[in-house]
């Protein structure tokens, strides 16, 4: 579920956009972040803690806490509430702690 119009603020939503979650193809809008996506495509599990592996939904939705860490592009710890979805996007749910980030160049 998506909201069509917000009380204070001004939105415009971009065109569908195509992305996998896991394995699986969802399509969003280009103008709003994965994790609104994902929301509004009914995923509300968005990771498990690093040690208990208790599921995590949104939290904050402000960049602000580790809730929704993702691997994106094979890039791990990306907090999904906050980066914009982009077309063919990988986004994969993370279990346990992530990995460092080596860059190839
Ligand atoms: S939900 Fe807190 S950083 Fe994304």
């Amino acid at each position: 579920m998506r909201i069509q119009q917000h009380p204070v603020l001004e939105f415009q939503r971009g065109e569908k956009v195509k992305f996998t979650f896991d394995g699986k193809e969802y399509e969003g809008f280009a103008n709003e972040t994965i994790a609104a996506a994902l929301t509004a495509a009914g995923v509300r599990v968005m990771r498990e803690s690093p040690v208990l592996h208790r599921p995590r939904g949104l939290f904050c939705a402000i960049g602000n806490c580790s809730s929704c860490l993702m691997t994106v592009n094979g890039e791990p710890n990306v907090r999904i509430c906050v980066e914009k979805l982009r077309p063919g996007m990988v986004v994969e749910s993370q279990k346990g702690k992530g990995v460092l980030y080596a860059a190839e160049h």
